[in-house]
């Protein structure tokens, strides 16, 4: 199963095009969704005004060099390895599912753009990837879903509670897992079964929600996460920053309360 591709297998039976095309209009509905959220949202207005307000109080210009420096720093720090997240298992949950959803997503693409319609086989590479990348996904997604998310970790609510907020976490994983199953049953060869077909479906309707919901759900996250990252980095670096008062320049005394219990209270 690992070194196959699904989609070569499924272009026996659906044109290639058919599936070339859904991925093109699960691009146009995150554009969409995302479009849709920055104007009902007005974070991006937000954003800007604040980053041109807080120019003004820049301490020093900072040249083209310095510029690509620090974007290239927060990109790979900040960005790479979600810094934003501290040390723990929250930082390594979140890299498994987002470094599991880009291999994921990337060898989607690249099998169903230039390995379904022509008569190349496809590099075991390409599959293993997808294949590693969904269980990466579902590992990351499912050990934050069940363990880490907030209203579970510090609200003591019971692990199956499901709110809007979830839609993101639950979506991804259930492409993930959906596309692997389907892609383990159809790669059995089980002739005139229906056990793969149904999975096809579910991975479809998953694939569905999870591009659909953009507008309601967190997706448009990764999109944001790194803009305001670059933004905050930018204004630490010409001295701005971002119109907040400067670090005390006194040591770290909290009392000896804060060693009591970890924080987890948000
Ligand atoms: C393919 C890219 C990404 C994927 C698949 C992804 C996935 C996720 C998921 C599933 C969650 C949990 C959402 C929830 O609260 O229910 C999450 C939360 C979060 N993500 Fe991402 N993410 C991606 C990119 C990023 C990037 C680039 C950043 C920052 C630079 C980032 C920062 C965060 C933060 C700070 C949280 C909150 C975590 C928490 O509440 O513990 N994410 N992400």
């Amino acid at each position: 199963m690992f070194t196959i591709n699904p989609f070569a297998v499924l272009s026996e039976t659906i044109p290639s095009i058919f599936l070339q095309s859904f991925v093109i209009v699960m691009i146009g509905l995150i554009v969409v969704g995302t479009v849709m959220d920055m104007i009902h949202k007005k974070n991006v207005k937000y954003f800007f005004n604040n980053a041109k307000k807080a120019k003004k109080s820049a301490t020093r210009e900072l040249g083209t060099g310095e510029r690509v420096s620090v974007i290239a720093k927060t990109v790979v720090y900040d960005i790479g390895t979600t810094s934003e997240l501290g040390a723990g298992k929250r930082r390594v949950a979140h890299l498994l599912g987002m470094y599991g959803t880009v291999l994921f997503w990337v060898a989607s693409v690249v099998m169903i753009f230039f390995y379904t319609s022509t008569s190349l086989t496809t590099p075991s590479l390409w599959p293993i990837l997808w294949h590693v990348g969904a269980i990466m996904t579902v590992l990351g997604g499912a050990w934050f879903w069940f363990f880490l998310r907030v209203d579970v970790y510090s609200e003591a609510q019971p692990w199956y509670r499901i709110i809007q907020a979830d839609l993101f976490v639950l979506a991804l994983i259930a492409t993930s897992l959906f596309g692997l199953i389907w892609s383990y049953l159809q790669s059995l060869n089980l002739d005139g079964r229906w056990d793969d077909k149904v999975f096809l479906v579910f991975y479809i309707v998953s694939n569905l929600v999870l591009f659909g919901g953009v507008y309601w759900s967190k997706f448009a996250h990764m999109f944001y996460k790194p803009g305001a990252a670059i933004q905050k980095n930018l204004a630490e670096a010409d001295g701005s920053r971002d119109n907040l008062p400067p670090e005390a320049d006194a040591p770290e005394q909290f009392g000896m309360g804060i060693k009591r219990e970890a924080p987890k209270h948000y």
